[in-house]
């Protein structure tokens, strides 16, 4: 089983950017955890962060076919990224967003998800602890 992990624009600066709303946690310490969930799973995860929406349809076409299942917390393209939204859907595998806030407590703009209607599922508000629960799910629904 081959897992793809996205993460969209800013996420770089996990543990820096505004630790109150997304918590003091790395990426790279999230990517780790879940690499290692998912080797213990059986399962390969690759990951990839961007800040620019072209790289992240890049990345997804340059999987299509190849993978299994899709977590993605694409940021800001949330709300408004619709080639990254086509680029999922073409992909025809589970997806589940994740997102470290629960965006429907925050400002109205981010309570619209552009990902969410081509999505499997989401998960909000429950900090990077989502990212886990989202590839267990995966990893249940595949395996
Ligand atoms: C986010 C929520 C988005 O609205 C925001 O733009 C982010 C992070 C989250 O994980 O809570 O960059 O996706």
């Amino acid at each position: 089983m081959h897992l793809l992990l996205l993460h969209g624009p800013n996420l770089n600066m996990l543990g820096r950017r505004e630790p109150a709303i997304y918590g003091s946690t790395t990426l790279d310490e999230i990517n780790a955890a879940l690499q290692e969930q998912a080797g213990a799973a059986g399962a390969t995860l690759t990951v990839v962060q961007s800040n620019h929406e072209g790289v992240l349809v890049d990345t997804l076409q340059a999987h299509w076919g190849r993978i299994d299942g899709i977590i993605i917390n694409p940021g800001a393209l949330t709300h408004y990224g619709l080639s990254l939204r086509d680029a999922l859907a073409a992909m025809d595998v589970p997806i589940v967003e994740v997102h470290l806030s629960n965006v429907y407590a925050r400002e109205a703009f981010r309570h619209t998800s552009v990902v969410a209607p081509i999505a499997t599922g989401q998960i909000a508000g429950l900090g990077w602890r989502g990212y886990g629960l989202a590839l267990q799910w995966l990893v249940e629904r595949l395996g």
